[in-house]
């Protein structure tokens, strides 16, 4: 029963999945991996696309899988939603709120570059604020520290991608993060071959009972409530990068 909070498994929808038999194959796996939920995140970007456009092309893909897998009786759950690239004008954007998971508030978002700029924190804020999205950062081990320093002094959930805890040299790191509570969702950031799920689940495996702890937070925000009262969450750790 656990959920996959970042994929790219929507045939055609963006580089993630070129066939509806490769988003087949990666659903096999994700079922192999033990995963019953798929939050299906293709990647928007504000420059290149309409929100209008991106939404329909995103449910023609959807219902080309889900009539697939529920001809072969697949019984995997998939969940719309976006990787959006956050810009500087990303708060003004009409219809932003469309872009957030379906029947949540809450959107997964990257930074342009994987870095801090000047005008980051101004604009997350009028994300949080002014648009009332709970923002989820993707991918946090591609940040460099003083990026992930700065996200968690914002008290934004951060997703870590499973194949990041693999490498023996870098497993210690986001496992201490993780009992601190300062990573809080795990995806697999899955493309086109699925060879993440392999690693998701051999993560799985290493994370013990912080899997419980994190498929929890996944849960609560699919379900539309708020991480910040319910989930395995302490904003007032220190720590170490
Ligand atoms: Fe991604």
């Amino acid at each position: 029963m656990l959920i996959d909070f970042h994929a790219h498994i929507l045939p055609g929808c963006d580089h993630g999945s070129d066939s509806l038999e490769t988003s087949m194959n990666q659903l096999r796996m994700a079922k192999e991996a033990g995963i019953t939920t798929v939050v299906a995140t293709p990647h928007f970007y504000m420059y290149h696309d309409t929100v209008d456009s991106f939404i329909n092309r995103r449910e023609h893909s959807y219902r080309m899988l889900i009539d697939a897998t529920e001809s072969v009786d697949l019984g995997m759950n998939i969940v719309k939603a976006a990787e959006v690239t956050l810009y500087i004008d990303l708060p003004s954007l009409e219809d932003l709120n469309r872009l957030c998971i379906e029947g949540t508030n809450c959107m997964l978002l990257e930074l342009p570059g994987y870095r801090w700029s000047v005008w980051t924190a101004e604009s997350l804020s009028q994300i949080i604020q002014g648009r009332n999205i709970i923002p989820v950062i993707a991918h946090i081990d591609r940040y460099d520290a003083h990026t992930v320093r700065r996200l968690i002094e914002l008290k934004i959930p951060l997703q870590l991608n499973a194949s990041a805890l693999i490498p023996f040299s870098r497993r210690s790191k986001y496992m201490r993060m993780i009992r601190e509570g300062a990573v809080h969702l795990l995806g697999s950031d899955a493309h086109n071959t699925a060879d993440e799920y392999k690693d998701f689940a051999r993560a799985v495996k290493i994370l013990g009972s912080q899997m419980d702890a994190m498929n929890r937070n996944a849960g609560i925000l699919l379900d539309g409530e708020s991480i910040f009262e319910k989930a395995h969450i302490s904003w007032e750790h220190n720590v170490s990068l």
